[in-house]
């Protein structure tokens, strides 16, 4: 069985055509030739553009010359209401200083100071789960996305999800999705600036979420100041100078701060999180192997997690086969060369773990599940040279280690106490903010 991989247009086909065939999914909407292409240049009504699949480009863009390539500031407008000026979108001196505090909000010791939480959250999730463990068919991504937004909340603020204030951001986060459908890559690139436009129950939605994370904050700020504060990420960014300025984030910039790790961390961790269990409902055989390693290794004890090897390759690999952050977009500063083409000043770089993930060129059986591959030669080096599940260079996401530690703990938790079984329908990948299920992602639960 090979994973479920959406239909691409055919051939090179003319700019029309990608409108015509673009109908809010990014990915069908793509030319079958980048699984193969090296580059693909694109121009649009209101677009010119190169997607980036030659390892070499991509490590120029990210690694070499990131400050050359900064974010899109197209991506940036379809964020704002929610993530202001967040390090997420900001670019220059501004995004310097956000990741000179975050950095080191994120570094590796208080990864430890973490697992708690998400050992907690790990906790409640199997038990959130157990009504839907019937055999039925059930949509998995509502309950990771709930399984991740408790682990954020939990690890920034001490609180779980079932805070009235936790709750209620998640429910308005909700709605803000439901508000914004257009808020993908595919909107903010085939649309002129007019057509992204946010509509008033966008920027309602998005002002009531922030006003949540600014009385979350403030109550932080008075605990910090009566020396009451718990040791969490939200008390170490919230002290943290930057260690060059000594500025320490102001409350408008921890706004800003707090909701894109909401959004960044939740979104992203819960699409792997839903497609790594449906993996698994589909190879029965990892299933188990990932279930026995559980049994034997998975304790309330951080140093547990060096021994989920199984389990964090089937992580992995479900990154690979869907990347949460299917593409994503950055802008020549200065007209420069890309492979044999000149990009021109204000072209936009398209980098698409997609296709690169998935490249025929790169990869050995590009479209199979196989998370053995990762101790072959040919995974080794397509993990060095052909893998950004989390970017890559200064820019790389401040999560990624960790959510290398809640995915594979999560996910252990899960298959230890459930089987998976595939559903009728396999689901449709489709890129909305990140990469989700059409219908959502189906599957059967039963106990144990
Ligand atoms: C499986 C989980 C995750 C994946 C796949 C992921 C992926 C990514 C990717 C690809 C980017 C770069 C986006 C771009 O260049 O447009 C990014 C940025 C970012 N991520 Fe993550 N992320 C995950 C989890 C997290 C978590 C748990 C946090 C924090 C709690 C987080 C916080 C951020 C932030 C703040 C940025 C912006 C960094 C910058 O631009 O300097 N992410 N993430």
């Amino acid at each position: 069985m090979i994973p479920p991989k959406p239909p691409s247009r055919r051939g090179k086909g003319s700019v029309w055509r990608f409108i015509r065939d673009f109908r809010g999914d990014i990915l069908s909407a793509q030319s079958d030739r980048l699984y193969r292409a090296w580059m693909a240049e694109f121009r649009g009504p209101f677009i010119h553009s190169f997607t980036c699949n030659d390892p070499q480009l991509v490590d120029l863009v990210l690694r070499r010359r990131p400050m050359d390539f900064p974010k899109s500031p197209r991506m940036a407008a379809g964020l704002q209401p929610l993530l202001g000026n967040s390090s997420f979108i900001s670019n220059g001196a501004t995004w310097l200083h956000q990741r000179r505090i975050i950095d080191i909000a994120f570094a590796g010791g208080r990864l430890r100071e973490a697992f708690p939480a998400m050992w907690d959250a790990s906790e409640a999730a199997v038990a959130r789960l157990a009504p839907l463990a019937d055999g039925t068919e059930t949509d998995i991504e509502p309950q990771t996305g709930h399984v991740a937004a408790d682990v954020i909340f939990r690890s920034l603020f001490s609180i779980p999800i079932e805070d009235q204030v936790a709750s209620q951001v998640f429910d308005a986060f909700r709605e803000h999705q439901a508000a914004q459908p257009m808020v993908n890559l595919g909107g903010l690139l085939t649309l002129p600036r007019w057509a992204r436009l946010h509509g008033r129950n966008v920027r309602t939605s998005a002002r009531r979420i922030r006003g949540l994370i600014q009385s979350l904050i403030r109550e932080r700020a008075e605990r910090i100041a009566a020396g009451t504060a718990p040791a969490d990420l939200a008390t170490k960014i919230m002290t943290t100078p930057d260690p060059v300025t000594q500025k320490r984030f102001t409350d408008k910039e921890m706004v800003d701060e707090v909701a894109t790790f909401f959004l960044a961390g939740h979104e992203t961790s819960a699409s792997a999180l839903a497609w790594a269990l449906y993996l698994l409902a589909e190879y029965p055989e990892w299933q188990d192997r990932v279930a026995d390693e559980a049994e034997r290794a998975l304790t309330p004890d951080f140093a547990c997690v060096k021994q989920l090897e199984i389990s964090r390759a089937v992580f992995r690999e479900t990154l690979r086969l869907y990347p949460p952050v299917a593409m994503t977009v950055r802008e020549c500063r200065h007209a420069t060369s890309l492979r044999d083409r000149k990009a021109p000043a204000g072209a936009q770089v398209v980098l698409s773990p997609w296709h690169l993930h998935r490249h025929q060129r790169l990869w050995d059986n590009p479209d199979g599940f196989d998370p053995g591959r990762w101790q072959t030669e040919n995974g080794k080096i397509c993990q060095r040279d052909a893998y950004i599940p989390f970017s890559a260079g200064a820019r790389a996401c401040p999560g990624a280690g960790f959510a290398m530690i809640e995915g594979p703990l999560i996910l252990s938790a899960l298959v230890r106490a459930y089987r998976l079984d595939p559903p009728a329908e396999p689901p449709v990948p489709v890129m909305r903010l990140t990469l989700r299920g059409k219908n959502g992602i189906r599957l059967r639960l039963t106990p144990r």
